[in-house]
């Protein structure tokens, strides 16, 4: 039977890791996988998240089951921070722990077909996984151009998507800090989304990946939240992954917004609760214990939200660095500035990405994608150097 299956490529992203540990050179810079890094190259435990760990430890009286909705105070406080101050939208809303963003967006694409849906839009360049799943559940995608050439997002792209779509197609959105081009849309372009989808009753999906890292929670969250204003139905899917720096432990959760609550919503979360009994049984507790002690503790709030401001700030800082740079060789780097989150894409060839690689020992996606958190004020001129000196 086995002998049957098509050898798999690794994953080019996580293969990045491996290549990059087994770099020797001191000077190595790592701007591959989407990790937060401090301005000494660390990605350190929240000091939040190590209080909130030592008070679980100190008070967690079982490990028994909880059920495929996971730890249910964890997403319920997760809620107003997404949501904002009606955090059910009038009992619209009702969500379940995930293991990671990934098994949301799964849950949600998989949800969704089963409910009809025949085929999924989506703009690209996007994060290589989610054309993954859906190839992993055979649904159907098409593309459209997520930015445009001078590094703004393509609206009249999205809005053509929308508004082609056929009944019974979705749309996948990033909800802020787009991966891989950090190119989010205007707030009056998610207005426009948001009446385009009304309009048309094309289904969106909306992952929320990294809230907090691009102007700010409240302001990462206006443009889903514009959205579900306007839209009977959307599903969200939300990592806890960079706001909380819980990469390993897998924090995710899972929204269903339903046109009233009642009898759709609890027929749709029980389909998402049997799917995801069939899937992963139930979600890995630790991490999503951490976030809801956190949430119900001011001081630990405050002291997470004072953390997450200092990561934000240094990938500004980073940003506004490589834009006052102005150009590198043939790389005009100034729209980096006013582009948010932890990525930019950097129009390089392969054989560049290669040659940075191995002539100069810095790490990127094949597609050009840098993690701006990999640079540091030590690293950051040699990288702006070996970028001219491999593109001029
Ligand atoms: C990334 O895009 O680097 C992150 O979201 C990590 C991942 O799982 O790919």
């Amino acid at each position: 039977m086995l002998n049957r299956l098509e050898p798999q490529s690794p994953d080019a992203l996580l293969a990045l890791i491996k290549l990059h540990a087994a770099d020797e050179r001191p000077d190595k810079i790592d701007l591959g996988v989407g990790v937060y890094r401090t301005g000494q190259g660390a990605t350190p435990v929240f000091g939040a998240i190590k209080a909130a760990e030592q008070a679980l430890v100190d008070t967690q009286d079982s490990k028994s089951y909880l059920g495929p909705e996971g730890d249910v105070g964890f997403v319920n406080a997760l809620m107003p921070y997404i949501f904002g101050t009606d955090a059910t939208m009038g009992g619209r809303l009702q969500g379940m722990q995930t293991p990671g963003g990934t098994g949301a967006v799964r849950l949600a694409v998989a949800l969704a077909q089963n409910a009809g849906m025949t085929k999924i839009h989506m703009g690209t360049p996007s994060w290589p996984n989610h054309a993954q799943i859906f190839g992993d559940i055979d649904l159907e995608w098409q593309a459209f151009d997520h930015a445009n050439s001078d590094g703004t997002a393509n609206l009249d792209a999205v809005l053509g998507a929308i508004r082609n779509a056929k009944p019974g197609e979705g749309i996948l959105l990033h909800a802020c800090c787009h991966n891989p081009t950090g190119i989010d849309y205007t707030l009056e372009q998610w207005e426009e989304i948001g009446d385009a989808l009304a309009q048309t009753g094309t289904f969106p999906i909306l992952d929320s990946a990294y809230q907090g890292l691009g102007q700010g929670l409240e302001a990462d969250a206006a443009g889903l939240r514009s959205v579900l204003a306007k839209v009977p139905e959307a599903l969200i899917a939300y990592s806890c992954d960079k706001n909380f720096g819980l990469y390993r432990d897998r924090v995710g959760a899972f929204y269903i917004l339903s046109k009233d609550g009642g009898e759709t919503l609890d027929k749709a979360f029980s389909n998402a609760n049997a799917l995801a009994r069939a899937s992963w049984s139930m979600p890995p507790d630790h991490g999503a214990a951490a976030v809801r002690i956190i949430l119900r503790d001011s001081d630990l709030t405050a002291q997470w939200l004072d953390e997450l401001d200092t990561m934000r700030e240094r990938m500004r800082q980073v940003r506004q660095y490589l834009a006052d740079a102005g150009t590198a060789g043939s790389v005009d780097l100034t729209a980096l500035g006013t582009q948010n989150g932890l990525f930019a894409i950097l129009p390089v060839t392969k054989e560049q990405v290669v040659a940075l690689r191995e002539d100069h020992g810095i790490y990127m996606a094949g597609s050009g994608r840098i993690n701006v958190a990999g640079l540091t004020m030590d690293n950051i001129d040699k990288f702006i150097g070996a970028l001219a000196a491999v593109t001029g």
